[in-house]
């Protein structure tokens, strides 16, 4: 790698040189650039035909066995993948091949799907790949600017818990909760910074980050311990299953059901009464037309009112792509996302699989589990309110100190991007109070 500063434009260029690409590294049109890392939230994709024939990307190998094929009389039937004019080299059950046998024409709803594909054994989450290497979040887009934001809210909670007591000095001891911490970027840069009394934990089913400080606890699930600080889940309940609901051609809505090798749909039965409940409170199909689809979010209730269930006292903050009551989207928003790429949501374990969250919904939920007051607000509105700003440094600041300039002015893109409206900053923010305190006064500001 080198750097070569342009003196026409004053600006450094990274280049790359070949030999510094690694051995096995994508290339060609399937690479994408740390620039070019998709944004989870964004429109879905139509799965194309053929879809796993990524040219130089690296592809798991299989057979697929048609679910049902293999009975003794008969050998499972044996077909390569996804109709690939050059299947991946099929060496089955060697270390750079170590998926074998996919079953093909298994017909699950689509939370069971996105279950096992995630969060099961040979799930997404559970490999080597962190959210990091695979799409941009808000927290690893700018962990340090989200981390400063986070101070200012826990700070704010610090001190309403203080407020109540007789002697605020020196405080309570208090627990900081990443819920879906992910590759641990959050919790890494607020271990540097907030101090040594508050107990940081990660909860993700995915393994500890390595490096990550060892002040931070890690589980898999969240602690048993009552809360008492700050909960937070960023991109966490867009993870948690939904199942799909679709208008048949006869104008009853059924459950969608997929083949989790292949992404493909076919309609199921009718409703279960506890799913037809929930769409008739938040995501009517009354009326609608065949195809108007629905995505059903009471896993994601459960989710966030078992998250508030543990906070003995504080507040909890859930932030994601969402939608409300007056905005839902006729076709659903199931999408994959995979090596920086959006790609189809095909349930396989290959690629993430999200769906925008019903924020509204939970909100309900959390406060049904014990939550006393939200505030349900965009995050270009919350992080202003915490202190984020996009000002650009002065331009005199480019004669005198030209590298903190050009470092200020790439903190205020990065900024820029957090506060964009019709990107990321267009996420949700759902702020709970739960206990004895009330929210932060600053979002009763926000709008
Ligand atoms: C989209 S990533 C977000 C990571 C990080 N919070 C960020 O914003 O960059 C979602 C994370 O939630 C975790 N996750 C999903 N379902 C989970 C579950 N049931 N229990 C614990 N973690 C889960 C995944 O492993 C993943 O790391």
């Amino acid at each position: 790698m080198t750097c070569v500063l342009n003196p026409k434009l004053g600006v450094f260029f990274v280049v790359v040189l070949p030999q510094f690409i690694p051995a096995g590294a994508a290339v060609g049109p399937d690479v994408v650039g740390a620039g070019d890392v998709a944004r989870r939230g964004s429109s879905p994709v139509v799965p194309p035909p053929g879809r796993r024939c990524g040219r130089a990307a690296p592809e798991p190998c299989w057979r697929d066995v048609r679910f049902g094929s293999g009975s003794t009389a008969s050998p499972p039937q044996f077909s390569s993948a996804s109709g690939c004019a050059s299947p991946p080299t099929p060496r089955l059950g060697s270390p750079s091949c170590p998926v074998s046998v996919r079953l093909v024409g298994e017909w699950v709803p689509w939370g069971v799907a996105m279950e096992r594909a995630l969060v099961g054994p040979e799930g997404f989450y559970l490999g080597e790949a962190v959210p990091a290497t695979n799409f941009r979040t808000s927290v690893t887009a700018a962990p340090e600017l989200v981390a400063s934001a986070i101070t200012v809210l826990f700070e704010d909670v610090q001190a309403a818990l203080g407020a109540g007591r007789a002697d605020p000095e020196p405080g309570p001891a208090m627990d900081l909760v990443d819920l879906g911490a992910g590759g641990g970027e959050l919790l890494a840069v607020l271990a540097d910074t907030l101090p040594e009394q508050v107990r940081l934990h990660g909860v993700d089913v995915a393994r500890r980050p390595p490096g990550l400080a060892a002040r931070v606890r890690w589980s898999a699930t969240i602690p048993e311990e009552r809360i008492v600080g700050l909960l937070l889940a960023y991109e966490y309940l867009d993870n948690v299953p939904v199942d799909v609901a679709e208008i048949g051609p006869d104008g009853v809505p059924r459950l969608v059901l997929v083949d989790p090798a292949t992404g493909e749909e076919r309609l199921g039965g009718s409703l279960e009464p506890g799913d037809a409940a929930w769409l008739g409170r938040w995501w009517s199909l009354d009326g609608a037309p065949s195809g108007t689809r629905a995505e059903i979010g009471r896993a994601r209730d459960v989710a966030w009112s078992t998250a508030v269930s543990r906070v003995g006292c504080g507040v909890v903050l859930a932030v994601d792509y969402d939608h409300g009551l007056a905005r839902r989207p006729a076709s659903g928003t199931l999408a994959g996302y995979r090596r920086g790429r959006m790609v189809p949501a095909v349930p396989d374990g290959s690629c993430d699989v999200t769906a925008h969250v019903a924020l509204d919904a939970c909100a309900e939920a959390g406060v049904s589990a014990g939550a006393r007051a939200t505030a349900l607000v965009r995050q270009a509105d919350a992080l202003a309110a915490l202190g984020v700003a996009a000002d650009r440094p002065d331009v005199g600041m480019a004669r005198e100190d030209p590298l903190g300039y050009l470092r200020a002015l790439d903190a205020a893109g990065t900024a820029a991007e957090l506060l964009d409206r019709s990107g990321l900053g267009g996420f949700g923010w759902l702020v709970q109070s739960v206990g004895g305190i009330g929210l932060p006064e600053r979002f009763a500001r926000t709008g």
